[in-house]
């Protein structure tokens, strides 16, 4: 029996926002679904309970980063990453590529993988598609992602043309390394800003066959309307009954323009990282928390957000904490920004539901520009 299964529930009519659900090993997720990122085996400042409390149906944790430390054979002796980190339910690793590349000066790319420098401590390791599937398998999540090159932006046509060719024979290596039967294992399509190329990649690596196909190399740079056109363009390269997955993407803007486009799956530090920094999402917009206009301001963050956070503190608080650089501060805004990216998935679920995602996309605008 295959790791995963896919299921589309319903087309909406007017786009092409798809509602599914995706079984893995440890339950069912409903998409399309925002994943939060917890690189070290942790979506930082927040509980397993409060993660399933904001909405969480499904978190990612980094090859990399896991690997450097504390080492996945050391997660692997504990029982793997679910008992390490105490949650029980769907999780996705990314490959180790997209980080391994984002470490520049310290890292080699050759035909057999990459020799990289520890940003810890200068240590030389090496990542290979056999190694990354290694480490995932020692990880075991319940989704593995390919080994692949993202090249930067902006590159050449032609170095972009030989990365894609080096994803495809890197991805045939992790398919056929791959052995864990209870794990899934993605494809990542490259191919920069390129139609053509994003097109060529997608019929490679859908004739090596995954269980579902991720779109990599987008958000390195470029203005966001090219990233919404390459949306559009790729959508309709990827196979329609299987899962469709935009890595580290993104904003609430693009989290619409995605699902309008027809995926199912993100993930972006966004939310966690923002909160961190005072940067909060919210019905008519972000705000940033250490404005001196909230000095006095008894309102929740967003009056129609109904998380435990705009239930409890005032923003007048929530500045106050963040002014004084309490951990308390990390922990609520990382709370309401969790709910906010994960409440807006679920509506987008609900409009595709109801028939109505154009609808949905046109009040969100609306509701953005009417400003504070
Ligand atoms: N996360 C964001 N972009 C990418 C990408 O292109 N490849 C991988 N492996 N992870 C990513
Ligand atoms: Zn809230």
């Amino acid at each position: 029996m295959a790791a995963i299964s896919f299921e589309l529930i319903k087309k909406d009519p007017g786009s092409l926002a798809r509602l599914g659900s995706l079984t893995t090993t440890h339950g069912s997720i409903q998409t399309p679904i925002f994943m939060p990122v917890g690189t070290q085996a942790t979506v930082k400042a927040m509980t397993p309970e409060e993660l399933v409390e904001v909405g969480s149906q499904i978190i990612l944790a980094n090859t990399y980063h896991l690997y450097l430390r504390p080492g996945h054979e050391l997660i692997a002796r504990l029982g793997g990453l679910h008992r390490f980190m105490h949650w029980d339910r769907p999780m996705l690793t990314d490959s180790g590529g997209f980080q391994v590349f984002s470490l520049g000066e310290l890292r080699k790319i050759s035909e057999e993988g990459v020799n990289f420098r520890s940003h810890i401590d200068g240590s030389r390791h090496f990542i290979s598609p056999e190694v990354s599937i290694a480490i995932q398998e020692a990880l075991g999540a319940d989704i593995a992602m390919c080994f692949d090159e993202c090249p930067p932006y902006p590159a050449e046509y032609s170095y972009v043309q030989k990365s894609l060719e080096l994803t495809t024979r890197w991805a045939q290596r992790c398919k056929n390394a791959h052995q864990r039967p209870d794990q899934a294992l993605f494809g990542i399509v490259q191919g920069g800003m390129h139609p053509e190329l994003r097109r060529e990649s997608a019929k490679q690596i859908t004739d090596i066959g995954f269980d579902g196909y991720a779109l990599g190399g987008l958000s390195v740079g470029e203005e966001k309307e090219v990233m919404h056109r390459m949306m559009h363009e790729c959508s309709d390269i990827l196979p329609e009954n299987s899962p469709r997955y935009i890595m580290g993407i993104g904003a609430p803007e693009d989290l619409v323009e995605a699902v309008n486009a027809g995926f199912d799956m993100f993930d972006c530090v966004m939310p966690t990282r923002n909160a961190r920094n005072g940067a909060l999402f919210t019905s008519f917009g972000r705000i940033n928390i250490k404005a001196a206009v909230f000095a006095e301001d008894q309102s929740p963050i967003d009056p129609a957000c109904s998380c435990y956070v705009c239930r409890n503190y005032s923003r007048a608080y929530l500045r106050h904490l963040y002014r004084s650089q309490e951990i308390l501060a990390s922990r609520l805004n990382s709370w309401h920004n969790l709910h906010y990216f994960l409440d807006l998935m679920a509506q987008m679920r609900a409009a595709i539901g109801r028939g109505e995602f154009s609808s949905f996309r046109k009040d969100f605008y609306a509701a953005r520009s009417q400003q504070l």
